[in-house]
C-alpha cells in the first residue's frame, strides 16, 4: 500500500482529503511524494505565516530537544518563561497573564472557562457563521450545525447573534451574561470583515454591561492581516485573546492571554494540560514570535497584501463575485462553485482553500514574494477562462 492507500485504510475518514501525500516544505512551498511542487496559498488554514520549515525555527528545534523535550508547568521552564514574557510583551500592559496549550481549540475552552470562572455567570454569546473549534466548548461557540448537529447536546447558555449587527447583540446580553467571543475577521465564514465601527460599539456594550470581550486570533493573529493582531485595526482592547496556527511556526501550541484580574478568579488546580507550554514548543515559538518581530511581518502581509488585492481585482472574469479581505487574508468570491477551480488550481501548483461553496480562501505564508503572488493570480485567471 502506498501513503494515501494506508491513510485511507486506517484514517477515520472525517474529513476531506486531497489525493497528495505532502512530503517536505520550505518557505511558501511544498513538495509531494512524486516529487510536484506547489505554492501553498493555504499554509494548512494559515499555520505558516513564517514559512515551512523556518531556519530559525528548525534551529530552535534542534538545540532545545536535546535539553529537555517536555516537563510540566508544574516545573519552572527557562525557556517557557522568555516565551510568556516574548508573548506578552505583543499586548498591552493589563494583558500580562499566559495561558499556554497545545492548540486553537483549547486557547477557546481556556478563554471561555476562565470567563465563566471569572464573572460567575453562565451565558456565552458567539457570532452567526463563527468558527471557534471543535472541542465541546469551542464547538457550541462555533455556528456551523456540520460541525454540531451530531454531538448534541453541547455545552448549554450559548447563543448565536449576527456577525455586524450591534443591536442584536445588545437585545441578547442578559444578567447572566459571561462574555462576547468574536473573531475580528470571520475566517471560516469566508473572510467577512466587520463593519467601520463594529468592534468598537462591541467593546463599548461589553464595558457597559460589565461582560467581557474575547477576541479569537487563531487564524487572524501573528501579522496575517498586516497589524500583529487583527483587533489592532480597530482601536479596541480585548479582555481575553486566543491565539495558535501560526505561533510555533508549524509546531503545535496555543495560548490564552488575559488579565491578573480574570486569572486571579479562576480556582486554583481548575485548569491545566500536560503538554501546555512544554519547552520544545516553546522554543519554537520562541523563534517564530521573534523571526515575526525581526522581519516586521506584519508590515510585509500589509504591503503583500496591498498587491495581491491589487492584481486579484484585476483578473477580468465574469464569473468573480467580490475580491476582499485585509493584509495576506484575502479571499475570491465566485458565482458559482468554486470546487473545480480550487482543483484546477491544485493540479497547476496551487494550493488554496475553500469557504461555503463559492469562496477561495488565500492564506500564504507571510514570507511569500511578489512573484510568487503574480505566479498565482495568473494561473487563478487561467482557470477561471
Ligand atoms: C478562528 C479559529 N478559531 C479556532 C480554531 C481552532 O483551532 P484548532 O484547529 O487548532 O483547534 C480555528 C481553526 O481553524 C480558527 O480558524
Amino acid at each position: 500500500m502506498n501513503d494515501i492507500q494506508t491513510e485511507d485504510f486506517y484514517d477515520p475518514g472525517i474529513i476531506k482529503k486531497r489525493p497528495v501525500s505532502i512530503v517536505k516544505g520550505k518557505g511558501a512551498l511544498l513538495w509531494d511524494s512524486e516529487g510536484k511542487k506547489y505554492l501553498d496559498f493555504g499554509a494548512s488554514y494559515g499555520t505558516a505565516n513564517v514559512g515551512h520549515c523556518n531556519d530559525n525555527v528548525v534551529k530552535a528545534i534542534e538545540s532545545q530537544a536535546p535539553e529537555l523535550i517536555h516537563v510540566y508547568s508544574n516545573f519552572y521552564n527557562s525557556v517557557r518563561a522568555k516565551l510568556m514574557k516574548k508573548l506578552a510583551s505583543l499586548f498591552s500592559e493589563k494583558l500580562n497573564k499566559v495561558y499556554l496549550c497545545n492548540s486553537g481549540a483549547e486557547s477557546v475552552e481556556a478563554a471561555l472557562k476562565f470567563a465563566r470562572a471569572a464573572t460567575g455567570k453562565k451565558k456565552i454569546i458567539a457570532c452567526m457563521r463563527a468558527f471557534h473549534g471543535r472541542t465541546f466548548g469551542s464547538v457550541s461557540a462555533t455556528h456551523n450545525p456540520d460541525y454540531r448537529e451530531a454531538f448534541k447536546p453541547l455545552v448549554p447558555e450559548f447563543t448565536h447573534v449576527p456577525f455586524n449587527n450591534i443591536e442584536k447583540l445588545k437585545e441578547t446580553i442578559n444578567d447572566d451574561t459571561a462574555a462576547f467571543i468574536v473573531e475580528p475577521i470571520q475566517g471560516e465564514a469566508g473572510f467577512i470583515l466587520p463593519d467601520e465601527n463594529y468592534l468598537k460599539n462591541v467593546q463599548k456594550i461589553c464595558r457597559e454591561k460589565n461582560i467581557l470581550l474575547i477576541v479569537d486570533e487563531i487564524q487572524t493573529g501573528f501579522g496575517r492581516t498586516g497589524k500583529m493582531f487583527g483587533f489592532e485595526h480597530y482601536g479596541i482592547e480585548p479582555d481575553i485573546v486566543c491565539v495558535s496556527k501560526s505561533l510555533g511556526g508549524g509546531y503545535p501550541i496555543g495560548a490564552t492571554i488575559t488579565t491578573e484580574k480574570i486569572t486571579g478568579k479562576v480556582p486554583k488546580k481548575s485548569h491545566s494540560s500536560t503538554f501546555g507550554g512544554n519547552p520544545l514548543g516553546s522554543a519554537a515559538a520562541l523563534a517564530a514570535v521573534e523571526f515575526m518581530l525581526e522581519k516586521n511581518l506584519p508590515e510585509q502581509a500589509q504591503k503583500k497584501g496591498e498587491y495581491f488585492l491589487k492584481k486579484l481585482k484585476q483578473i477580468n472574469s465574469s464569473k468573480i463575485r467580490q475580491v476582499r479581505g485585509k493584509g495576506l487574508m484575502v479571499a475570491v468570491e465566485l458565482k458559482e462553485r468554486a470546487g473545480p477551480y480550487i482543483s484546477a488550481l491544485m493540479e497547476k501548483g496551487i494550493l488554496v482553500i475553500p469557504s461555503g461553496k463559492t469562496v477561495i480562501r488565500f492564506l500564504p505564508p507571510l514570507i511569500i514574494t511578489e512573484k510568487q503572488i503574480d505566479e498565482a493570480v495568473e494561473k487563478l485567471e487561467k482557470v477561471l477562462k
